[in-house]
């Protein structure tokens, strides 16, 4: 799979974030619960430096619940705070407020200590597209808001938006690219939407997906397509896909039950998946 990113792009869009980062307290970095490491840019944290920063973890609605608390507990002890969300739910909201505060304690009390009452927190949103970004400040805003500049190479004026908490955010968020090394980086991305459906290889990605499932959710792939384990037996992942295609009466049109493959995994039809393994993933 040939995934085409744009130097020009990236390179702009981290020198806007790093402008708006002077303006803000703190950071929310949104990751798709799914994908915690594929949905990061590692540039952030070359540009992040001091600055507080958490990170949610959103669309835990479709993430796999043990592996969401796993993944916490991991960005935890490396020294980043994470919290869970499911935007479109509006679940999870109230935890984030409550962590941005514990992490701005000691400014809030120093700012108190000086005589500045009410102190509001700046904040803002960075993540790469799809994670919910914009889902997220219309909760956080609590009505619909327009999101100025959610476009790549976009430079707009920033406005500060009152949220129902006593935090104001940047109407714009920072778009920053995923950092596609790794093939299966790409995979993840496309299996999870991230990535426009054109651009990839519906049976790269549907392969990836079943051999996935096979590895991690074998159950769940069993019971889904109403399989035996025998099916799976002396099968390659492509063998795989043309028996399916043939069970779901497609007639050799792998393109289509490829697409099915993966709708059923973002709608859930094979249950919460979390496609990044913490630990497990750096060594696949
Ligand atoms: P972005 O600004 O970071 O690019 O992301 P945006 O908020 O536009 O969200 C991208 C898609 O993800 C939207 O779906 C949105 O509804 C969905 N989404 C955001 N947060 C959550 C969440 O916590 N859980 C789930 N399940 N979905 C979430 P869409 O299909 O593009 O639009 P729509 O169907 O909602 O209209």
């Amino acid at each position: 799979m040939a995934l085409q990113w744009y130097p020009g792009h990236m390179n702009k869009a981290k020198n806007q974030v790093q402008d708006r980062l002077k303006m803000v307290d703190i950071v929310l970095e949104i990751v798709d619960a799914r994908l915690p490491f594929s949905s990061r840019n590692p540039v952030l944290e070359q540009i992040i430096d001091q600055k507080k920063h958490i990170i949610i973890l959103n669309k835990a609605d479709l993430a796999d619940p043990k592996l969401t608390a796993d993944w916490k507990l991991n960005f935890e002890q490396e020294g980043t705070p994470a919290v869970e969300l499911d935007a479109k739910h509006n679940k999870g909201l109230g935890k984030i407020n409550t962590l941005i505060h514990q992490e701005l304690a000691d400014k809030i009390a120093k700012y108190e200590k000086n005589g500045v009452k009410n102190y509001r927190i700046k904040a803002m949103c960075i993540g790469i597209p799809n994670v919910g970004k914009s889902t997220i400040l219309n909760r956080i805003v609590g009505k619909n808001v327009a999101v100025t500049g959610n476009k790549p190479g976009v430079t707009k004026n920033q406005n500060w938006l009152k949220t129902k908490y006593d935090i104001d955010l940047l109407d714009t968020p920072g778009i920053l690219w995923p950092k596609i090394d790794d093939p299966k980086v790409g995979m993840k991305l496309a299996l999870s939407g991230a990535i426009k459906d054109k651009i990839y290889a519906p049976d790269d990605v549907a392969i990836y997906a079943l051999n996935f499932l096979e590895t991690h959710y074998l159950d769940r792939l069993l019971d889904v397509y109403k399989l035996d384990r025998a099916d799976l037996l002396n099968h390659t992942t492509s063998e795989l896909l043309m028996h399916l295609t043939e069970k779901f009466g497609y007639i050799e049109d792998y393109e289509r039950a490829s697409r099915r493959i993966i709708d059923d995994v973002r709608k859930l039809k094979v249950g919460r998946i979390t496609f990044d393994i913490p630990g497990e993933f750096y060594e696949e």
